[in-house]
């Protein structure tokens, strides 16, 4: 699967994002170290920190369909809004840390269509592990 392809899933299941209270959709894609490919969206509650981010959703979706590692992660939101592009927020950094490696790539696409693409480094430096 290319790139794009994975930032097209990731867009695809940002519209079923559940976000009444934020209005801001999020998706995510990830490709595991087997190919399989597993998505998530944001879930809001009406009690505000119950709800979950796309980056969370995916990785349990990984986790459960049996994936190990993340090879690349795709992340699409704000399709409503003009935001620039949606980098992981600080808890989905560690999220993903948890299952990265050095050549784990994180490809996040503004509304305008710029991708930028990071590395664990980039977004985390001098990361907490046990
Ligand atoms: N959100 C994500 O799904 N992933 C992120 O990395 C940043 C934020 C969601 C959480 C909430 O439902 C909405 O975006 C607004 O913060």
């Amino acid at each position: 699967m290319t790139d794009d392809e994975l930032l097209d899933a990731a867009r695809t299941v940002r519209d079923l994002a559940y976000c009444p209270y934020s209005n801001f959709r999020v998706g995510a894609a990830i490709i595991d170290e087997n190919g399989n490919v597993h998505v998530g969206c944001n879930v809001e509650n009406a009690a505000y920190p119950q709800g979950s981010c796309a980056e969370t959703g995916a990785i349990a979706a990984m986790v459960a369909e049996g994936g190990q590692r993340i090879v690349t992660i795709a992340v699409a939101g704000g399709g409503t809004k003009r935001t620039g592009a949606c980098t992981p927020c600080g808890g989905c950094r560690q999220r993903i840390h948890e299952f990265s490696d050095k050549d784990t790539r994180i490809i996040v696409k503004d509304d305008d269509g710029d991708w930028h693409t990071y590395t664990m480094s980039d977004l985390l430096p001098s990361s907490f592990h046990l």
